[in-house]
């Protein structure tokens, strides 16, 4: 199987070559429980151009269990983007949230009939997924061959309301919604658009949003592991709303570093730490949990990402924690920026835009 044949195909089931290998603007769009992030960049996969972003917060009850629940803002604050970034382009590439993915490797006799091959997968498939498949959409891709020879395929699958919750809010705003990822392959390749990987090293990619952590980890640039921690930034704001008695407004400025009234930040401090302590420690039990450094290489870094990324000393507590160098992914290093975009706005905000970029560099390394 060639690389090309074995990348997703996207959730919709439209190949994405046509889209990309015409250059043509496209536009990406992270739909998170706290903000929409919207990009639109144009430029082949691996070689993407910044054209225009922008973010537009949510009120908490909009995304809600991993479906878009009122479908009226959502469209409104994706419409209300359009316009206010000035983009062109009306394709849509976005990710449902990792949480509402089954995601199951299955093996193949090798040798497998490739004109069969989609039924194979199929029946699979049946056993595999804990739903009956004429509820989800199901997307495979090839990873490669085993030690005993048989072909190793990943599958995944959503529930078919979630994606069409994701699809149904963008024909809403007026866009068409032409590939349906995963957050995590989107962090997968963000990363490889950015970064050069050795070989044989193991790297965690963690994207700490405001409702759960998404977590993929790489080993020889292949995604071994994802999964998720049901914790993130909207926890920080909970806490500093009860024990400092902040509206929300006002908590979001303490997170960034600022202050509110006469609260001083060793205040501010002391009422986010244990928040922060607790976050650290789910990231470790995750990571140590699925990647078992005596049995396997140590882990070389971990990558963090996401909004909540930027809250002062995890990154240097997550370290000491794992023992591991941890640094905040920059996912814009080898992202172009083009002449309109804001430069300061995307790399203030950069961070946030970790998913969003994956979604737009999908099928990096793909030529075809
Ligand atoms: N400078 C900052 N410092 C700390 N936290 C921040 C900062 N800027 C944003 N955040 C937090 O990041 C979170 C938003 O991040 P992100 O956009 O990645 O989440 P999301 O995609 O909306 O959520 P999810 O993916 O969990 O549904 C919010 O909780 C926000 O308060
Ligand atoms: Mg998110």
């Amino acid at each position: 199987m060639s690389k090309a044949q074995g990348r997703l195909s996207g959730l919709l089931g439209r190949s994405v070559r046509d889209l990309f290998s015409r250059s043509r603007g496209v536009l990406a769009l992270d739909i998170g429980s706290s903000c929409v992030k919207l990009l639109e960049t144009d430029g082949p996969p691996g070689n993407i151009r910044l054209l225009t972003a922008g973010i537009a917060p949510l009120p908490p009850t909009a995304v809600q269990n991993n479906l878009i629940q009122d479908f009226d803002v959502v469209a409104e604050t994706i419409r209300d983007l359009v316009k206010q970034t000035g983009a062109r382009s009306r394709e849509v590439v976005t990710a449902v949230p990792g949480p509402a993915v089954m995601i199951k490797k299955i093996h193949l006799p090798s040798g497998s009939d490739e004109a069969n091959f989609d039924q194979q997968v199929m029946v699979e498939a049946g056993n595999a997924i804990p739903e009956h498949l004429d509820n989800v959409t199901l997307d495979y891709q090839v990873l490669g061959y085993t030690e005993r020879d048989e072909l190793e395929v990943l599958l995944v699958a959503v529930k078919k309301d979630i994606v069409n919750s994701y699809t149904s809010v963008i024909r809403d705003a007026g866009l068409v919604p032409v590939i349906v990822d995963v957050d995590y392959f989107a962090l997968e390749n963000m990363f490889e658009l950015n970064y050069d990987l050795e070989e044989s090293h193991v790297v965690g990619l963690v994207n700490v949003g405001a409702r759960y952590c998404s977590i993929n980890i790489l080993r020889s640039g292949r995604s071994s592991f994802t999964g998720d921690i049901p914790v993130g930034g909207a926890e920080f704001t909970d806490v500093l709303m009860r024990n400092l008695g902040v509206s929300p407004e006002e908590a979001e400025v303490l997170k960034a570093g600022g202050t509110a009234g006469d609260l001083g930040r060793d205040q501010i401090e002391a009422a986010l730490t244990p928040a922060v302590q607790f976050l650290v420690e789910e990231i470790h039990r995750a990571l140590s949990f699925y990647w078992r450094s005596d049995a396997e290489e140590p882990l070389s870094a971990v990558y963090l990402s996401g909004g909540t990324a930027r809250t002062a000393g995890l990154a240097r507590m997550l370290s000491e924690r794992l023992e591991t160098p941890v640094e905040v992914a920059d996912p814009l290093a080898r992202v172009t920026l083009g002449r309109v975009v804001d430069a300061e706005f995307v790399r203030r905000n950069a961070t946030s835009l970790a998913v969003t970029i994956g979604l737009a560099a999908r099928r990096v390394g793909d030529k075809t």
